[in-house]
């Protein structure tokens, strides 16, 4: 059956290398709105084909009398379009509109007090004087005509304009950033009052309009094959793509063995019971653990794990006869991040995956998505919270917090004390916190003192960080409290060990995992 078209409203947002741009679009999609960002020379077919209801022009790091600065087709403001330029977006907009723009000489970065000066729909509701984040290189002397002046600084006499009648708008700060007060009203103002749009992008429209979309792609003796790994992208995928074609799909869920504890059944439990989803359960950790004997370099781990998923994989999609899609969970970052609309995921991200000569069509459902709005799909598909909410996991999995050789042993021992220090995490009600939290086991063992007896065992180390998108990281303030629990916990519960250790390093310089 072939759903009505469900019309999201759309908002185009061209980049001109900003490093807020990813932010700004995050922040128009909490206000319900969806937007697309485009490269800042994208052509009018390009942005038009998208049907946009406004354009929004991003911040840049440059400034417009630099060399090869980033412009954008000047015809883009006769497409009778509401624009909103931010930052660089500002100066340049005044430049292709006739006004008068000068270089600062200087980048100017600091929260900064702005003054509105007229009644106007931009600044509506929002306080006379703001902080705002500045960040720029160009000042605007004169506005273009038709435009008024609507808010400045001491430094900054044309701090944001606008013309009423063709709807075009710019601010020399970032709506978008932290520090700028009443940010979201600015742009809700925008998005809402000028553009007059109505904020229609939720989960339950993307859902409908993703299931009318697969639905019309697979055809109805296609078979469609999904590489299900318990990571909440592949779920929401998983069950996205079921929603719409039902038994036409197969998930296949290699079990290398090296998952967190329990992992496994609750994937099955889940999506067996819960979803009845056609599931095909590989128990590959006898494989895995046998190609790993002897292995401790790291990236020899990877590049075996890596090799044995795909053949494992295979072997089992070869037995389903004729298939034609297979699902994959690519976010809307792994797209930006490939800088087309492709299907690159970071080179080590895609240890345990798929790689992508395979010869299948892809359904990439979640690929307009960032990671928040998928677990916001995965809630409103009703996922459990337990898996919806569950902290990212490396494809190599407990290859890579066991440090030298993985032996079994060594894996149902971490997984006994990472059990502990997640299950201490949640009761403290610090689990959403915390971007990841895991136990790692070194290849040392220490002296200890247990009931009088010397003892010689393992050494846990923890680790647990904050993060927006696992890039960069900061290691969490764990309450001490909190920590001592763990700590105790482990060395009692766990057999073979008798120290646990917090890292306490950033990234930079560490990564994230320890391997
Ligand atoms: P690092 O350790 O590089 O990790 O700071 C950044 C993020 O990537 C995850 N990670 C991996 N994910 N295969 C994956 O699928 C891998 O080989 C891999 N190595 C690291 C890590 O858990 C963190 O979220």
């Amino acid at each position: 059956m072939r759903g009505r078209r469900l019309k999201h409203e759309t908002v185009v947002i061209l980049d001109f290398g900003g490093q807020y741009t990813q932010l700004l679009a995050r922040r128009i999609r909490e206000l319900k709105v969806y937007c697309a960002i485009l490269p800042h020379h994208a052509s009018l077919e390009q942005i038009q084909a998208l049907n946009p209801q406004a354009l929004v022009l991003s911040g840049g790091a440059k400034s417009l009398y630099d060399q090869n600065t980033p412009t954008a087709d000047p015809q883009i403001y006769r497409l009778g379009l509401p624009v909103l330029g931010i930052g660089y977006g500002m100066p340049l907009m005044a430049r292709d509109l006739g006004g008068e723009v000068v270089a600062a000489g200087h980048r100017e970065y600091r929260p900064t007090t702005l003054r509105v000066l007229v009644e106007n729909e931009l600044f509506a509701g929002l306080e006379r004087e703001l902080t705002v984040g500045f960040s720029h290189y160009d000042r605007v002397e004169t506005a273009p005509p038709g435009f008024s002046v609507l808010a400045a600084t001491d430094n900054t006499p044309v701090a944001a304009m606008g013309n009423r009648d063709t709807r075009q708008y710019a601010v020399q700060f970032h709506p978008e950033a932290f520090h700028t007060q009443q940010g979201t009203d600015l742009l809700k103002n925008f998005l809402y009052k000028i553009v007059g749009l109505s904020g229609n992008w939720t989960p339950a429209a993307f859902i409908a309009d993703t299931v009318r979309q697969i639905r019309e792609t697979v055809g109805p003796n296609e078979q469609v094959v999904c590489g299900l790994s318990g990571g909440v992208d592949s779920s929401v995928a998983a069950v996205l793509v079921h929603q719409a074609i039902g038994d036409r799909l197969t998930c296949i869920f290699v079990d290398h063995g090296l998952l967190r504890k329990d992992e496994a059944a609750q994937v099955m439990e889940t999506f067996t019971r819960l979803f009845k989803m056609k599931i095909i359960k590989v128990d590959a950790a006898d494989e895995f653990l046998g190609k790993l004997a002897g292995v401790s370099d790291p990236e020899q781990k990877r590049k075996i794990i890596g090799a044995e998923f795909i053949r494992v994989f295979q072997e089992e999609a070869a037995k389903l006869g004729q298939i034609d899609y297979l699902v994959q969970g690519t976010l809307y970052t792994d797209v930006l991040e490939s800088g087309t609309a492709g299907t690159m995921i970071k080179s080590h991200h895609n240890v345990g995956g798929l790689p992508k000569d395979l010869k299948f069509k892809l359904i990439e459902p979640l690929n307009h998505l960032f990671k928040d709005e998928v677990r916001r799909v995965g809630e409103e598909l009703g996922i459990p919270e337990e898996l919806v909410w569950r902290h990212p996991f490396p494809g190599p999995g407990l290859a890579i917090r066991i440090l030298g050789e993985v032996t079994h042993e060594k894996v149902k021992l971490l997984q006994a004390a990472d059990a502990i220090f997640i299950d201490e995490i949640k009761k403290a009600g610090l689990y959403r916190k915390i971007w990841q939290a895991f136990a790692i086991l070194p290849d040392i063992r220490s002296v200890g003192v247990m009931n009088n007896q010397r003892t010689y065992a393992y050494t846990i180390a923890l680790r647990a960080v904050t993060s927006q998108d696992g890039t960069s990281a900061d290691w969490y303030r764990f309450p001490p409290e909190v920590l001592d629990r763990i700590a105790n916990r482990i060395v009692s519960e766990v057999p073979h060990v008798n120290r646990v250790v917090y890292d306490i390093t950033g990234k930079p310089p560490s990564t994230i995992e320890w391997e």
